[in-house]
């Protein structure tokens, strides 16, 4: 079995953090980082696109899509957000589109 490594990168709190892992190691890109940032108050209905606390701002991603096919627009509105930037990362896969990204974990306030 091949295993298929990605890198892409986090800001978050003034500091931009490389991340190296692989395809599928999290079910989802809000567990990842729930994880590796121990985030208060991230992701709060574990990833059913409900809540709107999993925010993420895409600053670059090449292979990412934008549309938001998988993001949950009311909920995004619920949340008060409608930039075509910003995405639920619960809805995004640990896979190639991540790579080479350069996402911003949302801070609201
Ligand atoms: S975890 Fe609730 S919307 Fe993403």
């Amino acid at each position: 079995m091949q295993i298929n490594y990605i890198c892409f990168y986090i800001m978050f709190q003034h500091e931009t953090k490389q991340l190296q892992t692989y395809t599928h190691s999290y079910r989802n890109l809000m567990y990842l980082l729930e994880d590796q940032f121990w985030l208060e108050d991230f992701g709060e209905c574990k990833g059913m696109g409900k809540c709107g606390t999993c925010l993420i701002e895409v600053i670059k991603a090449p292979n990412l899509l934008m549309d938001l096919q998988r993001n949950k627009s009311n909920t995004l509105k619920k949340a008060a957000v409608h930039h075509q930037s910003i995405r639920l990362s619960c809805q995004l896969f640990i896979d190639h589109t991540l790579q080479d990204a350069i996402l911003k974990i949302y801070e609201p306030y």
